[in-house]
């Protein structure tokens, strides 16, 4: 009977990364520490309700004055526990932000109502994110329009797509299969039907799905980005034979010194917001001269100018 009701009823979906089973293992802990408390705590209470209750004939009780050891154990226990939880849920946090420099890049853009993503490859799919098992993936998330999350529970990982900037996350598949992905962030009529799959493949099959046709070609976002730097006349001013703009060779995760002081690591957020609004962190010796490109160029073009961007003086 219990096997019935509870059919294609999954209090987890599959644990299908690496990251996976930690997330779980916090969170049976929590629920663990929760049920503890929830079942102690009224246990205690009918327990001195029985023990203490008034008798015929009992005279007032003499009145307790409070007892040092009591306080200090129910001050230090629970300060241990939120200790326990805050340092693993910190320890999970930060390597769920910190993605090996081995990852693949993956471009994904929210819009309603659907996920547009490209590889580094050049290969363009919609709906659908396939990825080698196996391999850690960094998933480069922006919004054209409104907020959207990228969410795959089976991963454990879900991330808020912002109109405006780069969000990233990372994950590395372990089992080989398809996997809801969702949007996790009300974002307008269809929401509800924003939905696609991550499909996990061996590698060799993943090589080979690459290759298969697709209308758009196969041009990367690196030649892309190239074809573009050139048509929209980058290269007269950000050229490192001199120009009027700052070259940009090895720009790429350096530090850059600011006009007015500070500093900035040109990670993808940084080019882009250069590109867009060149003139919110200028690099220093250089006046305002560049212009924006706002409203000129999509989410793809930015992402391709900056994949090329990338690789430059990169040998
Ligand atoms: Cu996109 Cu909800």
């Amino acid at each position: 009977m219990w096997e019935k009701l509870f059919q294609g009823f999954d209090f987890f979906p599959s644990q299908a990364s690496t990251f996976a089973m930690e997330v779980d293992a916090l969170y049976l802990f929590l629920v663990a520490i929760t049920a503890l408390f929830t079942i102690l705590i009224p246990l205690v209470m009918a327990f001195i309700a029985i023990k203490f209750r008034r008798k015929p004939g009992d005279a007032t009780p003499k009145p307790v004055h409070g007892s040092l050891v009591l306080e200090i154990a129910w001050s230090v226990i629970p300060f241990i526990v939120t200790m326990v939880l805050f340092g693993w849920g910190a320890w999970i946090f930060f390597e769920l932000n910190s993605p090996p420099p081995n990852a693949m890049d993956v471009h994904v853009v929210g819009k309603q109502w659907m996920w547009k993503i490209q590889h580094p490859e050049g290969k363009r799919e919609i709906n659908e994110l396939h990825v080698p098992v196996g391999q850690p993936v960094r998933v480069i998330l922006t919004s054209e329009d409104v907020l959207h999350s990228f969410y795959v529970p089976a991963f454990r990982v879900k991330k808020d797509a912002v109109p405006g900037r780069y969000q990233t996350l990372w994950f590395e598949a372990t089992e080989v299969g398809e996997f809801h992905l969702f949007c996790a962030e009300y974002c307008g009529t269809e929401h509800s039907l924003m939905i696609g799959k991550v499909v996990v493949m061996e590698p060799a099959e993943y090589d080979l799905w690459l290759q298969t046709d697709d209308q758009d070609g196969t041009e990367t976002p690196v030649a892309a980005g190239e074809r573009l730097f050139s048509e929209m006349r980058c290269d007269s001013c950000h050229n490192p034979a001199g120009g009027n703009g700052p070259s940009l060779d090895g720009l790429y995760r350096s530090q850059v010194a600011l006009e007015g002081g500070g500093t900035a690591i040109a990670d993808e957020s940084y080019i882009r917001e250069s590109i867009l609004d060149p003139r919110q962190r200028t690099v220093a010796g250089f006046g305002p001269m560049m212009p924006t490109f706002q409203g000129q160029i999509t989410e793809e073009q930015v992402f391709e100018l900056i994949s090329y961007i990338k690789t430059l003086g990169v040998e």
